[in-house]
């Protein structure tokens, strides 16, 4: 299925020969966003002129005038300077959007290769922080977004688990470990004795020693101190579950830090034997200068401490290169928050001065998520883990759902409450531009007005409601012809889901579908408000019925691709 903007450009390119231009010139049409301006619009008309000596407008009148005759064309406009403005086809208009919505993937050419995605990627023995909760919905909606479009996906959970951090625990664990308090709240316990180490360890610098003495037997083998690590990762996943299951959030892989472990040192062997890696001062780095990219210019990368042992890059190092000879993705992204855009930077850098070329190596980082002061604090004055920050939008979810549907059984208004609240957390994060810094609005988000979950999920519900009040069992989608303007503007409207699902997918940004979603649904309330449709009959009736079918579907997959899950009523 060509897409619209591909298949206007073609029509065009074709218009420019028939008017003895040049063809090549013809830029790509792009869909407009004031209706006023058509549907889809044409700048081409600029570039032309200047090569044809001729006025942009008359050049667009040109173009317009030698337009083949196509269905997909039903007006055209020159306006302003030069611009030459389009509007589709009402029948062809109908056909498409039916066509498209059963078409795989809404018509989005497939892809191919894999596409390996690190998100999420807590550290053991430490609660997930606010960080951690944006990678893994930013993570989870690219993973869902390159899925959707045909890549095979590796969605990698990245583990912080290897370290000097278990030697100073290991040593705490055996000094002031609660065992009660470890199977109140193992996580919890954990930190508090990491925390008792490093305070003790400022009056006795011999616990140092010790922590080196533990981590140096962990990593050569020490039964017990594996034994001893192995149970602070499980402990650790079981709380970081709880929040992938709330979040419905799953991973092909979860290859922590310490799986690459054996490849380190024969790995900055390697480095340093093909010169991509030098002795500095007994350790190991990677140079770079100017030309390896941006801010590098005289920074390094260590790879290899004065005291032998590997690094957070070197980790990175090995990683790249394992998932090269096991997957041999395209394409490897990165989810983490913007301080380690540095780390990145020269980890790709060394990537390519290795030669490992194949893979486009991108960070995707975003910026800070802070919650509105004090009003999460907790009773006992506790940290705010991520459970209660769930449990808070489950909470408010759950008054505005006995609120708005009072009629529906208990147990499934708290369902819906979940789904909702954490809906909302997600769109909340999702729908800004990742790399600005966002705080929490529990009111703007758990509400049914503006850019936020509960108004697309009830925008969906709507629909579905509609389907069943009506008893329509039939939900295919056959051609229609709108007629009335606001059938027509919901049409255009869900006809741009698969661009906008290339635009996020180029740019890593899930807040253009979010913001293209809140459009949709904005023309299907003003749809709906004017234009009755189990009341109608005939061919209205028909044409609205399937707008309605086309609005469930693609809410419901956009809906999808950002993790918020599609009810059919709340
Ligand atoms: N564990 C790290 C952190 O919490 C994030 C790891 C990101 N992935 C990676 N391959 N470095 O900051």
């Amino acid at each position: 299925m060509t897409p619209i903007p591909d298949l206007l450009t073609g029509l065009l390119q074709q218009a420019a020969s028939a008017a003895g231009l040049d063809p090549a010139a013809i830029a790509p049409v792009v869909p407009t966003r004031d209706p006023s301006h058509g549907e889809y619009q044409s700048n081409s008309a600029f570039k032309l002129a200047k090569a044809a000596r001729k006025a942009p407008r008359d050049v667009a009148a040109l173009l317009a005038e030698h337009l083949p005759d196509h269905p997909a064309i039903g007006r055209t406009e020159v306006a302003g300077p030069g611009f030459l403005n389009l509007w589709l086809g009402d029948a062809w208009l109908g056909e498409r959007l039916a066509a498209q919505c059963d078409a795989p993937r809404f018509g989005v050419p497939a892809r191919e290769g894999c596409v390996v995605i690190d998100y999420s990627s807590p550290n053991v023995a430490k609660r997930m922080h606010v960080g951690h909760m944006r990678s893994t919905i930013i993570g989870e909606a690219l993973a869902r977004l390159h899925r959707f479009v045909g890549y095979e996906v590796i969605a990698d959970n990245h583990l912080g688990d290897w370290g000097t951090q278990f030697g100073k625990l290991i040593v705490a664990w055996h000094r002031w470990l609660d065992p009660d308090a470890f199977r109140a709240d193992a996580i919890g316990e954990l930190q508090r004795i990491y925390v008792r180490f490093h305070e003790a360890a400022k009056d006795d610098p011999a616990l140092d020693d010790l922590a080196r003495a533990e981590t140096a037997k962990l990593q050569s083998g020490d039964p017990e101190n594996l034994a001893l690590w192995s149970q602070f990762i499980d402990v650790s996943m079981i709380e970081f579950n709880t929040i992938y299951e709330r979040l419905d959030v799953s991973f092909d892989v979860v290859y922590g830090e310490s799986h690459y472990n054996e490849r380190l040192q024969s790995l900055v062997d390697e480095l340093l034997a093909a010169g991509v890696a030098a002795d500095s001062e007994g350790a190991v780095v990677v140079p770079f200068e100017k030309a390896d990219g941006k801010g590098l210019a005289d920074t390094a990368l260590v790879i290899r401490k004065s005291d032998g042992a590997a690094l957070y890059g070197t980790t990175d190092l090995a990683t790249i290169e394992e998932r090269i000879q096991t997957w041999d993705p395209v394409r490897i992204l990165y989810v983490t928050a913007h301080p380690q855009q540095l780390h990145f930077r020269q980890v790709f850098a060394a990537a390519r001065k290795a030669g490992w070329t194949k893979p486009e190596l991108e960070h995707v980082w975003f910026g800070m998520l802070t919650l509105p002061e004090g009003k999460l604090a907790s009773r006992e004055g506790r940290v705010i883990t991520l459970k209660d920050l769930l449990d808070e939008a489950h909470r408010r979810a759950r008054v505005l759902v006995d609120e708005k549907s009072p009629h529906l059984p208990e147990d499934e208004r708290d369902e819906i409450a979940e789904a909702v609240g954490v809906g909302a957390v997600r769109y909340a994060d999702l729908s800004q531009n990742p790399q600005s810094n966002i705080v929490f609005d529990w009111d703007k988000m758990i509400s049914l007005d503006g850019n936020t979950a509960p108004f697309l999920m009830y925008s969906y519900a709507r629909c579905r409601n509609i389907q069943s009040k009506g008893e329509i069992q039939d939900r295919s989608l056959v051609a229609f012809t709108p007629s009335h303007p606001l059938e027509r503007e919901l049409a255009v409207a869900l006809l741009g889901f698969p661009e906008v699902v290339e635009l996020a997918l180029g740019t890593y940004r899930a807040n253009l579908l979010c913001d293209y979603l809140f459009g949709v649904a904005k023309a299907l309330n003003r749809f709906y408000g004017d234009c009755p449709v189990l009341r109608s009959e005939g061919e209205t009736l028909a044409t609205r019925l399937a707008l309605v079918e086309a609005s469930a579907r693609v809410l419901g997959a956009g809906m999808q691709l950002l993790g918020i899950r599609p009810l059919d009523r709340m």
